[in-house]
């Protein structure tokens, strides 16, 4: 297949990449290179990827004639956007839209056009805010806590809609913190290493007692290879490590695997943040054989070395 890859460049995209061509497949990257983290990073992950022969096309989902882009494109996978829960107020907004949103529509209204095997694109965990109930279904009503999970919650309903109106074979995949190695640096785990290999204070958020089903980046995607193959169109499914664990948990694990005390600098707890994420992951399970292999501790050791 000649699978196209926005958002390319990034964090989850980079290593997406990476891997499909591993496995054969001809893979085209889109990225606009935003500023939200240092764009060299950025940069670095699509040298590294020209090296193994994949292009990473500089363009804006916004801007760029979409129709020349999936000539010849059997899947599209969309993971560009503005990610970022706790950023996603005030005047921010509108980048979350922009990104989030209306590049969503542009891209299903030029899919329309083209006969796409598959159109999966990343959704979140962010979707379901506080959750009535864990582990939590697709079916729970989603609420989310934060602008961002607004706007990922658009975007998703706008894939499905795409699906029933006019046929493009989407697939919504709700990603669950991801980590690993690359992962973002506005990111807990991130921040985490860094702060600790710094001799800083790591900084904590309310009393960090905030559970996450924290997902390794390795089994995130073998989940969207999974989706590209055999996801369902109109499908939306939640994609999940299955370790559950608090911010105290990890800087528990964190102090053991650095075999040191780290020190912890409390911060107000953040406006946005889900108190609680834990998927039922029943449905990739059964419909995409999605199993995650890394758990928290083998990641967090990986991300470390990474
Ligand atoms: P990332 O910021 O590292 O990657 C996103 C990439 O998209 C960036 O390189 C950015 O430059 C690019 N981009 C943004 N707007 C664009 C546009 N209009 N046109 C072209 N490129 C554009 O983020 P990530 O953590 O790799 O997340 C990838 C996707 O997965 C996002 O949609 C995010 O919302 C979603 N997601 C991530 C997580 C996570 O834990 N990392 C969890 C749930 C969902
Ligand atoms: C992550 C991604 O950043 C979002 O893009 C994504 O959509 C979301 O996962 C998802 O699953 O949908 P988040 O769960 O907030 O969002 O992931 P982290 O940034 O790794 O934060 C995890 C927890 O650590 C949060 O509860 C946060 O409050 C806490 N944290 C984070 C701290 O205590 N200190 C920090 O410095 C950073």
């Amino acid at each position: 297949m000649k699978i196209l890859v926005t958002g390319a460049a990034g964090f989850i995209g980079s290593h997406l990449c990476e891997r499909l061509a591993e496995e054969g497949e001809t893979v085209v990257g889109l990225d606009s290179y935003t500023d939200y983290y240092d764009v060299d990073r950025k940069r670095r992950h699509a040298e590294m990827l020209a090296q193994r022969g994949i292009e990473v096309i500089e363009g804006d989902i916004n801007e760029v004639d979409l129709d020349s882009l999936l000539q010849g494109i059997d899947a599209v996978v969309h993971l560009a956007g503005q990610p970022g829960v706790r950023a996603s107020w005030g005047s921010e907004f509108d980048h979350y839209v922009r990104a989030n949103v209306q590049a969503t529509q542009r891209l299903l209204e030029a899919a329309k056009g083209h006969d796409l095997r598959k159109f999966v694109q990343a959704s979140s965990s962010s979707v379901y805010g506080d959750a009535e109930s864990f582990p939590t279904p697709e079916t729970a009503l989603p609420r989310p806590v934060s602008p961002y999970g607004v706007t990922k919650l658009a975007a998703e309903h706008l894939g499905v809609l795409y699906h029933k109106a006019f046929g493009v074979p989407t697939v919504g995949l709700r990603y669950f913190t991801i980590f690993g190695p690359r992962q973002r640096p506005d990111m807990a785990f991130s921040r985490f290493i860094d702060a600790a290999r710094a001799g800083r204070p790591i900084p904590v958020y309310g009393d960090g007692e905030q559970v996450r089903d924290f997902t390794y980046v390795s089994d995130c995607v073998a989940a969207t290879i999974a989706a590209v193959r055999r996801g369902r169109p109109g499908g939306v499914y939640n994609i999940a490590g299955g370790t559950q664990a608090s911010v105290n948990d990890v800087l528990g694990l964190l102090e053991e695997l650095l075999g040191r005390e780290v020190k912890r600098d409390e911060q107000p707890a953040m406006t946005g943040d889900a108190r609680r994420t834990g998927a039922d992951t029943s449905l990739a399970r059964e419909e995409l054989g999605y199993r995650p292999e890394v758990d928290l501790r083998r990641g967090l050791e990986l991300q470390i070395a990474g």
